[in-house]
């Protein structure tokens, strides 16, 4: 069902920022085809979480934009169909990289007390799930707070062997074991302002190196 991106498509196909020109190699996922996939997610998700009062949970900052739209999308089918379910948000911070590699030390930073988390649904709204760990933390972290429902929404999940093996609930896109930027991805706070979902290339792995 879910599709993988294994070849992408030229630079020159389409509009990046100037100052980002020379840094990337592919543009693997445009930004209209994540607003596609993102309003048929919206709809998957009211279908099976439908009933409940939601707390969405944004994961910064990688996943600002992808929770953003998603929260569009849902809204407006709250707002044109006979059922609608209540939203509210909130926002944590969680760190685990450092240049391109995943570290084993995983911080979760910010948001409103956990533990108004108990007894409430709440969908957990994620970038990238790449070995799995920064999502198992949270999610241990979370059930602590005897949520009554905790489901993951991941734009996109990396296929690697470094996985843990984690599937969150809801996928975006597979994508494919290289370093992707752009739509709220980083490569050390750089990339946050590219609309596409890009190949990062060598060169600018070094150039942007903390
Ligand atoms: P995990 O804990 O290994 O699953 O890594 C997930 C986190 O690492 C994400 O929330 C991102 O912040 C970061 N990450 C993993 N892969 C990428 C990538 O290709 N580009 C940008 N950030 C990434
Ligand atoms: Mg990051």
């Amino acid at each position: 069902l879910l599709f993988s991106y294994l070849e992408g498509h030229e630079l020159d196909l389409f509009c990046v920022p100037r100052h980002y020109e020379n840094d990337l190699d592919k543009v693997i996922i445009p930004h209209g085809l994540i607003m596609d996939r993102t309003e048929r997610l919206a709809r998957d998700i009211i279908r099976d979480m439908g009933g409940h009062h939601i707390v969405a949970l944004c994961v910064l900052k990688g996943g600002y934009k992808f929770f953003a739209d998603l929260l569009d999308y849902i809204k407006a089918l709250n707002q044109n169909s006979d059922k609608s379910v209540p939203l509210t948000v909130d926002f944590i911070r969680v760190k685990s990289y450092c240049n391109d590699k995943s570290t084993n030390n995983v911080k979760v930073i910010g948001g409103d007390e956990l533990s108004s988390l108990s007894g409430k649904v709440s969908l957990v709204t994620h970038d990238i799930v790449e070995t799995g760990r920064t999502m198992q933390t949270l999610l241990s972290l979370l059930s602590e707070c005897n949520p009554k429902m905790v489901k993951v929404v991941s734009l996109l999940v990396k296929r690697t062997p470094r996985s843990s093996g984690y599937r969150p609930d809801y996928i975006g896109f597979e994508v494919p074991d290289a370093f992707l930027v752009g739509y709220a991805l980083d490569y050390n706070e750089y990339f946050r302002d590219l609309s596409h979902i890009c190949i990062l290339n060598d060169q600018a792995k070094e150039k942007y190196k903390v």
